[in-house]
């Protein structure tokens, strides 16, 4: 029997790490992206989860690679739009993608992957400090990140007496390409951003992916929050 993780955005980042963290527990990976996933022996599936329709595909090719071998599945939602906008000036067009990619594909794709769901699996979300907290100029990312954790408790409460878990899993500042583009690039940027942190450090990518793995493997876990952020410093 063959254990399928399937996670979105593992070209990059996070969900790169992820990859490489479960295919080194010898489970099987499938990536859906835009851009491959560099780890080698992952299934890439090129898709674009803010163009509706790509449903149909997904699900043929989740039929050929899963059908055939009803292992465990963990099924990540990873992949996220994070932009600069205002509450009280949002277009309907940017918070349509926003909302397409980070809250309706996650969604789409739990309906797409429950046949395969056998004892053991599990639905993981990828949400945020910002699931449970705002910060200004990104009304659109916040809510999508909270409206999340709504989506996995509703997830925990439609999956009772299945024996699969789901949980949400809330990075603090991680040291990827989001993080880059919404603090800057500059090693400034990145200095006080690390400072905002108990540990006064970023996160590492490969620190979160343990984490995915941990509640992978834990159905204790079965409908929590978690963060993992290292603890910020409030202001
Ligand atoms: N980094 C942080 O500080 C931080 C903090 C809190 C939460 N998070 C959360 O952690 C998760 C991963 O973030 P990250 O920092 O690793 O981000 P990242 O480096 O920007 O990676 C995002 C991934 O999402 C994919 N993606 C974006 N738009 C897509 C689309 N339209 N269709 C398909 N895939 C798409 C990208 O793949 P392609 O470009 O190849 O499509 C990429 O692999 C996100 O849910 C994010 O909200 C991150």
């Amino acid at each position: 029997m063959a254990d399928w993780a399937i996670i979105t955005g593992a070209s990059r980042g996070i969900g790169r790490e992820a990859a490489a963290r479960f295919r080194r527990e010898g489970w099987n990976v499938m990536n859906i992206s835009r851009q491959p996933c560099p780890v080698p022996d992952v299934l890439n599936l090129t898709v674009d989860l803010a163009v509706p329709g790509w449903e149909a595909r997904v699900g043929q090719v989740l039929g050929e690679s899963l059908g055939r071998a009803p292992g465990r599945v963990c099924l990540v939602h990873n992949a996220a739009l994070y932009g600069h906008d205002d509450a009280l000036s949002l277009s309907g067009e940017h918070l349509r993608r926003v909302l397409e990619v980070n809250i309706v594909a996650p969604a789409l794709l739990n309906a797409l992957v429950r046949g395969y769901l056998t004892d053991g699996s599990s639905i993981l979300y990828v949400g945020s400090t910002l699931s449970e907290k705002a910060v200004r100029g990104a009304a659109s990312y916040v809510t999508s990140k909270h409206a999340l954790v709504g989506l996995m408790r509703s997830t925990c409460q439609d999956l009772a007496g299945t024996r699969v878990h789901t949980v949400c899993i809330c990075p603090g500042f991680t040291d990827t390409e989001m993080m880059r583009e919404s603090v800057g690039a500059s090693e400034a940027a990145r200095a006080s951003t690390a400072a905002r942190q108990t540990f006064g450090r970023l996160i590492a990518p490969e620190e979160i992916a343990d984490v995915l793995l941990y509640c992978a493997q834990t159905p204790v876990m079965n409908g929590a929050v978690l963060h993992a952020n290292l603890g910020q410093i409030e202001t």
